[in-house]
């Protein structure tokens, strides 16, 4: 008991706050040791869904089953395991109260106090201190990765968008992140660039962007001349060869029309406010004889059809590693990428985000690491590798997202439209005359970019998602009733009665909102309220104008009642729900971010708008007695929102 004690005030001491659910598990753990000394379990807690507890610990039924057999014990019953679990629970001041209902889950109730004590805590030292501790030092996240003079494609935006997010949730749980951009700029396609380039520019050194002008043309029309031409088509490929044998005159090419493709893939970069460092396919070309030398001395290369391969358990093609032509590809180029960051860049979790069309590609690599004794085979300990894979981005027309005439959309057009669309609603709103022209602009851009991000990371990153500027850029709905009706309707087959149960609730919702008269777009708000970014933002920007219409300086009421006794009072259940979820961030980001899953997070955000929402309309902030406590409720609402669009990639709005 001691000993269990000892820890649990360890732990809270320690980390004051931070991870709610891991400073729970540290109870149940002591509270296991003692209730069960001679069994090892892993301690289980999780948020409730029921309206019994904040908490609950889900040990008891599996333990049950566990010890059952093994001697005769005290526990006739499961809940009997559940009574005893919750009183071997360590005293700490975290918990108000504890309870054990039906089979043996344990509630716990979190001591309002406590709660209000860490929230002000944050507001003093910062919200690094809810950062989630990660078992990793130094992480590569490649992502982005497009191929040079070929398109820059929605397919590679998701990968900028998604990778982004990842590597900054990463960042903020200081792990060192080094921000790969593998550009494929070693493929076969360059032989028939240079070529082109030869004949199209005699003088290709004087050439520059404006004169080769879109590169994706230029890739298109030599293209087209090397599938028509037979002897083109033999310079070519001879190209490939004298560039690969390093001849200074295509090298000097090759060079030329990278940095060409390099100029516009940085105005979509910068456009998004990424941060990313090329080391391109090219670059591990000279590492790739050695990688597959101690490959081949393993024992793992074997000769098949003139190529050399490495044959995986569980795949029925082998991964070619020399092509029959002697050429490296793709696959040779990412296992010595990988060799690399794990020997020299000495990274410890390795992160590809691609489209799903490519997991296998991964899957092959990796598996052939673990065979190379690179990695360890159990796949969680590391150094490890992960592919975070993503679907695609659908047109309204349920297909692949084009332009009208089928074109690939060009990324910074389709940004540009994004921030102009949100322009001109600033502009509908009469701000170009209350603002100033550059707050325009700020807000346009902050806005737009930020709906483009937010309506792709919302999602579950596997799924296909509709690319639509005018549900990203709604501010009041995100589910067009016609929309809605659809999902049910797929639900309704697909899972039967529990959604008719969910359905009949709001089609009653729904009569009861028309019987009381209310008008149509406030009807459709209470199924869903806009989950955009561009309400996110708007959102945030409320709170902010309410603490500078409270005329308080929110620093000097931060230092003049923080830290001493209740200066955060938690007694309403919405300020209590309010700053349950405030404390909820720092498991959910460690969630988001240990499974690579962004949406996670948007999920959180979300749903942390919409308790601030209830707070805001059944708790008076400004006049109130309690003002200074939810004033400082407010701050810590607008500190979080804040972190989260910092770690989606979004700029936050202070005013609309
Ligand atoms: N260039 C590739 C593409 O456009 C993506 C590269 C991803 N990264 C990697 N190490 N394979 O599909």
């Amino acid at each position: 008991r001691t000993k269990a004690q000892a820890i649990s005030t360890m732990a809270a001491e320690e980390e004051n706050v931070g991870n709610l659910k891991k400073l729970l598990a540290r109870l149940v753990e002591a509270s296991l040791q003692s209730t069960v000394p001679d069994v090892e379990v892993e301690p289980l807690v999780a948020a409730s869904a029921g309206n019994f507890g904040d908490y609950q610990c889900n040990n008891a039924m599996g333990l049950f089953s566990k010890i059952k057999d093994k001697k005769p014990s005290e526990f006739n019953i499961p809940r009997a395991v559940g009574q005893a679990i919750m009183k071997n629970l360590p005293a700490s001041n975290m918990i108000e109260s504890t309870s054990v209902a039906g089979p043996g889950f344990v509630n716990i109730v979190l001591s309002k106090q406590w709660m209000a004590k860490s929230i002000e805590r944050m507001l003093i030292d910062g919200i690094e201190t809810w950062a989630p501790k990660l078992p990793v030092k130094r992480a590569v996240v490649d992502f982005s990765s497009p191929n040079i003079a070929k398109e820059m494609h929605v397919g590679h935006l998701r990968s900028t968008i998604i990778g982004d997010t990842i590597a900054r949730m990463l960042e903020f749980s200081n792990v060192e992140v080094l921000r790969r951009n593998h550009v494929g700029d070693w493929g076969t396609q360059f032989g028939m660039l240079i070529e082109f380039l030869f004949e199209k520019f005699p003088n290709f050194e004087d050439v520059n962007e404006t004169a080769i002008g879109d590169l994706q043309a230029f890739y298109k029309a030599s293209k087209a001349r090397f599938d028509s031409d037979a002897d083109f088509k033999d310079k070519a490929q001879k190209a490939v060869v004298r560039l690969q044998g390093g001849e200074p005159k295509y090298r000097q090419a090759w060079a030329q029309i990278c940095e060409i493709s390099r100029k516009e893939f940085d105005q979509v970069y910068q456009r998004l406010g990424v941060q990313l460092e090329e080391k391109g396919e090219s670059f591990y070309n000279p590492y790739i004889p050695g990688v597959i030398e101690t490959l081949t001395s393993q024992g793992l290369v074997t000769e098949s059809e003139g190529a050399r391969v490495i044959f995986l358990d569980g795949f029925n093609i082998p991964l070619i590693v020399v092509k029959s032509d002697g050429g490296f590809n793709y696959a040779s180029t990412d296992l010595t990428a990988l060799w690399y960051r794990l020997n020299e860049e000495r990274a410890e979790w390795i992160i590809y985000v691609t489209d799903v069309g490519q997991s296998q590609h991964f899957e092959m690599f990796f598996k052939a690491a673990k065979c190379a004794g690179w990695l360890p085979t159990d796949g969680s300990s590391y150094p490890k590798t992960s592919h975070v894979g993503f679907g695609l981005v659908l047109g309204e027309d349920g297909k692949r997202f084009r332009t009208r005439s089928s074109e690939v959309v060009r990324l910074v057009d389709l940004l540009d439209e994004a921030k102009t669309r949100s322009e001109s609603v600033l502009i509908e709103r009469g701000k170009d005359k209350e603002w100033t022209r550059e707050e325009v602009v700020q807000t346009a851009e902050a806005v737009g970019y930020g709906a483009v991000k937010y309506a792709d990371l919302k999602n579950n990153r596997l799924t296909n998602y509709t690319f639509s500027f005018e549900q990203m850029l709604n501010d009041k709905l995100a589910i067009e009733s016609y929309l809605y009706f659809h999902l049910i309707f797929y639900l309704l087959v697909l899972c039967g009665s529990c959604t008719i149960i969910c359905f009949c609730e709001h089609l009653l919702r729904c009569m009861i909102a028309v019987a009381i008269g209310l008008p149509p777009h406030l009807r459709l708000m209470s199924f869903e309220q806009g989950n955009t970014a561009v309400y996110l933002l708007y959102a945030h920007a409320r709170i902010c104008s309410i603490i500078r219409k409270s005329g308080k300086d929110i620093e000097d009421l931060k230092k003049a009642s923080c830290g001493w006794t209740g200066a955060i009072v938690l007694d309403h259940a919405d300020e209590r729900a309010l700053g349950l979820h405030l404390l909820r961030f720092a498991e959910t980001v460690e969630e988001a971010c240990s499974n690579l899953l962004p949406n996670v997070l948007c999920e959180y955000l979300y749903n942390l708008s919409e308790h601030y929402t209830r707070f805001y309309s059944n708790c008076q902030v400004v006049g109130s007695p309690e003002e200074t406590s939810r004033l400082l409720l407010c701050e810590a609402t607008a500190v979080v929102m804040r972190k989260c669009f910092f770690l989606l990639g979004i700029a936050p709005v202070y005013k609309i």
